[in-house]
C-alpha cells in the first residue's frame, strides 16, 4: 500500500508550516558551494507545494529566510535574494495552473527592492487563486513579528481605537502576519535539527512537531506523506486527558 493511499483525507491539517533546512550540508555532500544547495532546494519547494495542494491542504508556510540569516556571507545572501526573484517569476505559471495563491510573511519592506517587487508581482498575479495559500516567510523572525504587533496594538490603545481590556488571544492573533490563516496543526523541520529558530512562536503553541533527518533538497512528496501519517497517528489532547477525548 502506498504511503499516499494511507493518508486520511478527512483528517488533513489545514495548515502545514515547514522549516526548510539543510541546503548547505546537501551541497557539501555533493562537494559543491552552499548556494548550489539553495538552487536545488527550489525543486523541493515545487514538490512539496504540489504534493500539499494535490491532497487538499489549504495553507503551506515555508520558512525561506530569517532575520538572523542576514549575518551569513554576503555572497550567499545576495544569491538567495536573486534566487527568490528568479523562482517567483519562473513559478508563476505553475502556481496559477495549480490554483495556488502566493503570499509572503515577514518584514517585506526592508527586503532588497527587486525581491520585494517580485513578491508583490507574484502575489498580485495569483491573488484570485483559492486552492492553497503558499506563504514564504522571508526576512521573518517571530520575535520581530510579536514586537511589531505589540507596537501597533499599543499605538491603537493610545489613540483610543483599542480598549486595553479588550486585548485577548484572538485580538493579538489579528496583528500577526498570519492573521488570515489558522495556526499550523503540523510543523515540519528537515535536516535533523531539533529547534524552532525563531519561527511562528505564537502560532505553534499547540502544533504537532515533526523532525526529519532528510536534507531539504531531498525532501520529496513521500517524505511529506510520512510526516502526515505521523501527524495522523497522534492524539492531540489540548490539555485534556486521553479518556476525556474518547468520551467526547
Ligand atoms: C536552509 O538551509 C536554507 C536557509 C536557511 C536559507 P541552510 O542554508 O541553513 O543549510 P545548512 O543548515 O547550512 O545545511
Ligand atoms: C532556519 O534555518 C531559517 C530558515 C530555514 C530560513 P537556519 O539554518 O538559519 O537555522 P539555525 O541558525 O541553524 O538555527
Ligand atoms: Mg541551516
Amino acid at each position: 500500500m502506498s504511503l499516499k493511499s494511507q493518508i486520511n483525507i478527512d483528517k488533513l491539517p489545514q495548515h502545514i508550516a515547514v522549516i526548510m533546512d539543510g541546503n548547505g550540508r546537501w551541497a557539501k555532500r555533493h562537494n559543491k558551494a552552499r548556494v548550489f544547495g539553495h538552487q536545488n532546494g527550489v525543486q523541493a519547494v515545487r514538490e512539496i507545494s504540489e504534493g500539499a495542494a494535490e491532497l487538499g491542504v489549504k495553507y503551506l508556510t515555508l520558512y525561506a529566510f530569517s532575520k538572523e540569516n542576514w549575518n551569513r556571507p554576503a555572497f550567499e545572501v545576495n544569491t538567495l535574494m536573486k534566487l527568490f526573484v528568479k523562482t517567483v517569476d519562473k513559478e508563476m505559471a505553475t502556481l496559477n495552473k495549480n490554483n495556488i495563491r502566493l503570499n509572503a510573511l515577514g518584514d517585506l519592506e526592508t527586503l532588497p527592492k527587486e525581491t520585494y517587487k517580485a513578491l508583490m508581482k507574484g502575489m498580485k498575479s495569483t491573488e484570485s487563486n483559492d486552492g492553497m495559500t503558499l506563504s514564504l516567510a522571508l526576512n521573518y523572525s517571530s520575535r520581530w513579528e510579536i514586537i511589531d504587533a505589540v507596537k501597533r496594538i499599543a499605538g491603537e490603545v493610545k489613540e483610543g481605537q483599542v480598549d486595553l481590556n479588550g486585548i485577548n488571544e484572538n485580538l493579538f492573533s489579528n496583528y500577526l502576519t498570519t492573521s488570515d490563516m489558522p495556526d499550523p496543526e503540523l510543523l515540519i523541520r528537515t535536516s535533523g535539527e531539533n529547534r524552532i529558530s525563531n519561527f511562528l512562536l505564537w502560532q505553534i503553541s499547540y502544533s504537532e512537531l515533526y523532525f526529519s533527518d532528510v536534507l531539504w533538497p531531498d525532501f520529496s512528496k513521500e517524505e511529506l506523506y510520512k510526516a502526515l501519517l505521523s501527524y495522523q497517528n497522534r492524539e492531540r489532547r489540548f490539555g485534556l486527558t486521553g479518556e476525556q477525548l474518547i468520551n467526547s
